[in-house]
């Protein structure tokens, strides 16, 4: 097993380059699936869960080329709508549901192994279900299998019960190559979403709205290659961002969008960081002393719920008292028994955590519990008394790409060590 061995009490200084964004990359993958073409996508991040969906989609029959941060997506070739042979690898990851989109969308017949994902809570696909069959598909689901097949996919008028990030993306693949126009309506906002419609109207759809609540597609009949670069990743920025605040430090990010950061950057503020665009890109420094704040999670343009878990971590160590309410995932708090071992004062009550601020944690053993978990020990190991241990890092390389790299070139002290158990 592979552990993070982290030193903490030093500030983060120097500058960092943002990835592209992982939730985006991972819906314009399968999407290359839908114009049977070649595809150059930038600004890929070298993360586990990209590895993951471009092995999938090569066993499905697609030629895939990497070179540095360059993918080359060839599917030409005709591509395999049967992903039930490679259920071990679709149930390690939440984006696999995104081959059911594109698979329906280009076949019109799709048989997908039910997602994973991070266990935080119920996650459910029954919205992006709700539109493959508004689309005219079939839907089955059995043996742990999602199989569609419809005669032909038709523009229909789609209301999405709960705001979705997967399911606006979803249906928006199995919609740009139907007959006639889909309305979607309640759809998610965040830049990701906006991202992947962007690399469809590239590819020749016809995709207006994404980024407001409705989202209108006119099915063309059929899409070309394209070169597209990924947005940078949101969540990413958020983690270094919290990084450097927690730790007093003073960071410079490049190739980040300041807009996509605005209800972090302003929560932040309000802690008594500083936040302010420069040379592009986003320099935060931490005064040493935070105060304590109110965060409720929201959709996009609201506090992403991936940064409840870093912003966890700023809060025990912040001056009185903070409470987070989490109303997207309803089981997003596991991480909490881990800062409870390093003296945190953090009380869960379901989807609420209140936080008393300690004058600071103390290092000792902890564990990943999901992805965005992980980095959150990461930041609690860096503000720590001592030197803290973090096991299950797997979920971490996940989703950040040479965090340990970047941290120390930042002055953190942190390594990873192989272990016997
Ligand atoms: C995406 O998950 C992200 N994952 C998550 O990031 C992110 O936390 C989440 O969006 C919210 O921003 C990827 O993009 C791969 P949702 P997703 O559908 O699509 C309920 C990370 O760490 N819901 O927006 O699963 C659902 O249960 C991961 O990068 C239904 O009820 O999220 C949740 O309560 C963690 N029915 C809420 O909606 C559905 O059909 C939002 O889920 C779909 C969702």
């Amino acid at each position: 097993m592979e552990k993070l061995i982290i030193e903490g009490g030093c500030p983060l200084e120097g500058e960092v380059r943002i990835t592209g964004a992982k939730n985006a990359v991972l819906g314009l993958i399968p999407a290359a699936i839908l114009c049977g073409c070649v595809n150059t996508i930038d600004n890929v991040p070298n993360i586990k869960d990209v590895h993951k969906i471009v092995g999938i989609l090569e066993k499905l029959g697609a030629s895939i080329l990497q070179k540095d941060d360059v993918l080359t997506i060839d599917t030409r070739n005709s591509i395999s709508y049967d992903c039930s042979p490679y259920q071990d690898e679709t149930g390690k990851m939440r984006a696999s549901y995104y081959l059911l989109g594109a698979l329906l969308g280009r076949y019109h017949k799709a048989i997908v192994p039910l997602p994973g994902g991070c266990n935080i809570g119920d996650r459910p696909i029954d919205q992006h279900i709700k539109g493959f069959k508004a689309l005219g598909a079939k839907v089955v689901i059995e043996h742990g299998q999602v199989k569609m097949e419809a005669e032909h996919l038709v523009g229909a008028n789609i209301y999405l019960d709960v705001v979705s990030v997967g399911a606006t993306i979803n249906i928006m693949l199995a919609a740009v190559l139907a007959e006639g126009t889909t309305v979607i309506e309640n759809v998610a906002k965040e830049p990701h979403i906006v991202d992947v419609a962007n690399f469809l109207n590239l590819m020749g759809a016809n995709v207006k709205g994404a980024g407001t609540d409705t989202i209108r597609i006119r099915g063309v009949d059929h899409l070309h290659g394209c070169s597209y670069s990924v947005v940078p990743d949101q969540i990413t920025t958020g983690t270094y961002m919290m990084a450097a605040a927690a730790t007093g430090g003073n960071v410079l990010l490049h190739n980040v969008i300041p807009r996509h950061m605005e209800a972090l950057s302003a929560k932040l503020r309000e802690m008594g960081a500083t936040v302010v665009e420069e040379a592009g890109g986003l320099r935060v420094i931490g005064n040493g002393h935070l105060k304590g704040v109110a965060v409720k999670t929201l959709p996009y343009p609201g506090f992403p719920t991936d940064l409840q878990q870093p912003m966890a971590v700023l809060m025990t160590i912040a001056e009185g008292n903070s409470v987070i309410i989490e109303s997207i995932f309803e089981n997003r708090f596991k991480y909490a028994e881990e800062l409870r071992k390093m003296g945190a004062n953090i009380v869960v009550n379901g989807r609420i955590a209140n936080i008393t601020g300690v004058p600071g944690l103390s290092a000792t053993h902890i564990a990943a519990t999901d992805l965005r978990a992980g980095a959150a020990m990461v930041i609690a190991g860096l503000v720590a008394d001592g030197e803290t241990t973090i096991s299950n890092v797997h979920y971490i390389d996940r989703g950040y790409e040479n965090l340990e790299e970047n941290i120390r070139s930042l002055g953190g002290k942190i390594r990873r060590i192989q272990t016997a158990d």
